[in-house]
Protein backbone atom coordinates (compact mmCIF):
# COMPACT_ATOMS: atom_id res chain seq x y z
CA UNK A 1 0.00 0.00 0.00
CA UNK A 2 2.86 2.15 1.34
CA UNK A 3 6.46 2.77 2.68
CA UNK A 4 5.63 2.88 6.86
CA UNK A 5 8.12 5.81 6.72
CA UNK A 6 5.37 7.19 4.39
CA UNK A 7 2.82 7.76 7.38
CA UNK A 8 4.12 10.27 10.13
CA UNK A 9 4.17 9.18 13.46
CA UNK A 10 0.75 9.82 15.15
CA UNK A 11 -1.44 10.97 12.55
CA UNK A 12 -3.89 9.35 10.31
CA UNK A 13 -4.21 9.20 6.71
CA UNK A 14 -6.68 8.08 4.20
CA UNK A 15 -6.44 5.96 1.18
CA UNK A 16 -9.34 5.28 -1.42
CA UNK A 17 -9.75 1.60 -2.61
CA UNK A 18 -12.65 1.65 -5.05
CA UNK A 19 -15.48 2.84 -3.05
CA UNK A 20 -14.24 1.67 0.12
CA UNK A 21 -12.20 4.58 2.16
CA UNK A 22 -9.41 3.94 4.69
CA UNK A 23 -8.30 5.84 7.68
CA UNK A 24 -4.84 4.61 8.53
CA UNK A 25 -3.07 5.39 11.26
CA UNK A 26 0.85 5.06 12.54
CA UNK A 27 1.71 4.95 15.92
CA UNK A 28 5.64 3.84 16.45
CA UNK A 29 5.72 0.93 15.10
CA UNK A 30 1.80 -0.21 14.94
CA UNK A 31 -0.11 1.09 12.10
CA UNK A 32 -4.30 0.37 12.59
CA UNK A 33 -6.44 0.84 9.53
CA UNK A 34 -10.33 1.80 10.04
CA UNK A 35 -12.79 2.46 7.88
CA UNK A 36 -12.64 6.32 7.17
CA UNK A 37 -16.36 7.24 7.59
CA UNK A 38 -17.31 8.17 10.82
CA UNK A 39 -20.77 5.84 12.27
CA UNK A 40 -22.78 9.25 13.26
CA UNK A 41 -22.46 10.82 9.43
CA UNK A 42 -20.24 11.04 6.90
CA UNK A 43 -17.10 12.54 7.71
CA UNK A 44 -13.98 11.83 7.60
CA UNK A 45 -12.10 10.36 10.53
CA UNK A 46 -8.72 10.43 8.91
CA UNK A 47 -9.10 14.58 9.51
CA UNK A 48 -9.37 14.25 13.22
CA UNK A 49 -6.47 14.16 15.90
CA UNK A 50 -4.79 10.59 17.11
CA UNK A 51 -4.16 9.54 20.79
CA UNK A 52 -1.74 7.91 20.73
CA UNK A 53 -1.47 6.60 24.45
CA UNK A 54 -5.56 5.78 24.46
CA UNK A 55 -5.21 4.44 20.97
CA UNK A 56 -7.92 6.36 19.14
CA UNK A 57 -8.66 8.50 16.57
CA UNK A 58 -11.17 11.19 17.26
CA UNK A 59 -13.60 12.64 14.65
CA UNK A 60 -13.32 16.43 14.08
CA UNK A 61 -17.07 17.14 13.54
CA UNK A 62 -18.24 16.23 16.62
CA UNK A 63 -15.88 14.57 18.96
CA UNK A 64 -16.58 10.97 19.29
CA UNK A 65 -13.38 8.88 19.49
CA UNK A 66 -12.85 5.85 18.03
CA UNK A 67 -10.92 2.84 19.42
CA UNK A 68 -7.95 1.90 16.82
CA UNK A 69 -8.08 -1.72 17.45
CA UNK A 70 -11.77 -2.43 17.58
CA UNK A 71 -13.30 0.61 16.10
CA UNK A 72 -15.92 1.16 18.77
CA UNK A 73 -17.24 4.36 19.96
CA UNK A 74 -15.59 5.17 23.19
CA UNK A 75 -17.53 8.87 23.18
CA UNK A 76 -20.99 9.71 21.96
CA UNK A 77 -22.50 10.97 20.09
CA UNK A 78 -22.02 7.93 17.78
CA UNK A 79 -23.19 4.36 18.91
CA UNK A 80 -22.27 2.47 16.32
CA UNK A 81 -18.54 0.83 15.24
CA UNK A 82 -16.62 1.41 12.29
CA UNK A 83 -15.02 -0.97 10.41
CA UNK A 84 -11.29 -2.13 11.22
CA UNK A 85 -9.53 -3.87 8.69
CA UNK A 86 -6.39 -6.12 8.76
CA UNK A 87 -2.92 -4.28 7.99
CA UNK A 88 0.66 -5.78 8.77
CA UNK A 89 4.22 -4.08 8.00
CA UNK A 90 6.54 -6.22 6.15
CA UNK A 91 10.26 -5.37 5.27
CA UNK A 92 9.54 -1.81 6.10
CA UNK A 93 6.05 -1.87 3.47
CA UNK A 94 2.46 -1.76 4.84
CA UNK A 95 0.19 -4.54 3.79
CA UNK A 96 -3.51 -3.88 3.76
CA UNK A 97 -5.80 -6.70 3.43
CA UNK A 98 -9.63 -5.65 2.30
CA UNK A 99 -12.66 -8.01 2.15
S1 LIG B 1 -19.77 13.13 12.37
FE1 LIG B 1 -18.36 12.09 13.64
S2 LIG B 1 -19.11 12.39 15.62
FE2 LIG B 1 -20.55 13.40 14.36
Amino acid sequence: MCDLADLKDGEARRFDSGALRIAVVRIGDDVYALGDRCSHADYSLSEGAVDADERTLECWKHGSTFDLRTGEPQTLPATRPVPVYEVSVREGTVVLVLP
